[in-house]
């Protein structure tokens, strides 16, 4: 016999494996609010917490118990004059060697006042058809890069660009060919967690980063307190392509793991040079197509990168207005070493250069 209808009209879970019931809550606690800010809410977390649209508020925080459970109920719709109540529930289950994760919810029904027809057209719209997209390979590889690389966010990448281990060579590669000086302006665009930033400002200049993730730029702000309270350094919110500075701004700019993911690279290196004064320099690290599929450059990312030729990469600076450009191709070995890695990781670095080093200077 078919069980009666249940009152939750909606049930979703996942399995984490390895993962804690409390950790799993601190990801939820850390991670939900940046989700749905992307999707127009604001999520204010805690037993006295809520949820926010267009300044308004739209829910409340009736449970919270860390490690545990999460209710949320939706104000009553006064739109809708009928004073609908619904609730979501977020639960955490402790399994055998991990946490069950599990979404409730009663609100389809609840709001929609109906079981029937308006429910199931609502479900295959809404649910089915959006989880069908999410699981879809391309989709998977899309929110892979963009996480991991593109817009990082979420714990795991703020854990990754506090100290990206892997991009410690680049940074001593770069800061090698860029020969700070203490009264040097730096930018650098797209700066993840602020790790290269740190180690420049070491050299005594002054500074400013953006990056397009408020997740890396919260996380560079925080790595880099005391030279943004000292005023040494400056970290925004910002897109490459229309960088948030006046002409003639800085005396050297560095990009580096970015000119690949970016949607219009050419655009970037004419902001670039616009921003740049005097004999003014840049020095842009990438991966080459070489490493296509390898750990610097692996799938699905790769997939959803650019690569250029020397060639291009010249060309591209030569076309923004730079006087001068030229690609080394440094081995990166000894840049390893000096970054104090192991002697595993220094024999991984080493060997024919096929990472790309664009230097470009105004004349
Ligand atoms: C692979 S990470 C490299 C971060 C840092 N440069 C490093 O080497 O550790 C790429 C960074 O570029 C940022 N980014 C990508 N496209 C961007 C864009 N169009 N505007 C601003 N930042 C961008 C991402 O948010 C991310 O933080």
């Amino acid at each position: 016999m078919a069980s009666p209808l249940h009152a939750s009209a909606l049930r979703a879970s996942v399995d984490l494996e390895g993962v804690g019931a409390a950790d799993a809550f601190d990801r939820f606690v850390s991670d939900f609010a940046g989700s749905l800010r992307a999707r127009g809410l604001e999520f204010i977390p805690g037993d006295r917490g809520r949820l926010d649209e267009g300044g308004a508020v739209v829910g409340k925080v009736t449970r919270w118990e860390p490690g545990r459970a999460v209710e949320i109920d939706w104000r009553p719709s006064s739109a809708w004059g009928d004073g609908s109540k619904s609730k979501i529930t977020i639960s955490f289950e402790p399994l055998d060697g991990g946490t069950r994760l599990v979404f409730e919810t009663d609100a389809p029904a609840a709001l929609l006042g109906d079981r029937g027809p308006l429910l199931s057209d609502w479900f295959i719209d809404e649910v089915l058809a959006g989880a069908t997209q999410a699981v879809s390979p391309s989709r998977f590889a899309t929110w892979l890069t963009d996480r991991r690389a593109r817009k990082p966010a979420g714990v795991e990448a703020r854990t990754t660009y506090r100290d990206p281990v892997y991009h410690r060579p680049n940074f001593k590669a770069i800061l090698h060919r860029l020969d700070l000086r203490d009264d040097d302006v730096l930018l650098e665009v797209g700066c993840g967690g602020g790790a290269f930033l740190s180690e420049a400002l070491e050299r005594g200049c002054t500074a400013a980063g953006v990056d397009h993730s408020a997740d890396m730029v919260d996380v560079a702000r925080e790595a880099n307190r005391k030279a943004v309270a000292e005023g040494r350094l400056e970290i925004r919110e910002a897109e490459a392509e229309s960088l948030p500075f006046p002409d003639r701004q800085f005396t050297c700019v560095v990009c580096t793991g970015v000119f690949a993911l970016v949607s219009d690279p050419a655009k970037v290196m004419a902001e670039m040079h616009r921003v740049l004064r005097g004999r003014g320099r840049v020095v842009l690290f990438t991966d080459s197509e070489e490493l296509r599929g390898t750990e610097a450059a692996p799938e699905p990312i790769a997939s959803h990168s650019k690569f250029f030729s020397d060639e291009e990469l010249v060309q591209m600076a030569l076309e923004a207005g730079f006087a001068e450009a030229e690609v080394e191709r440094p081995d990166l070995g000894p840049y390893a070493r000096e970054a104090g890695l192991s002697d595993e990781l220094v024999r991984m670095f080493s060997g024919p250069g096929q990472c790309q080093l664009l230097l470009a200077q105004n004349a």
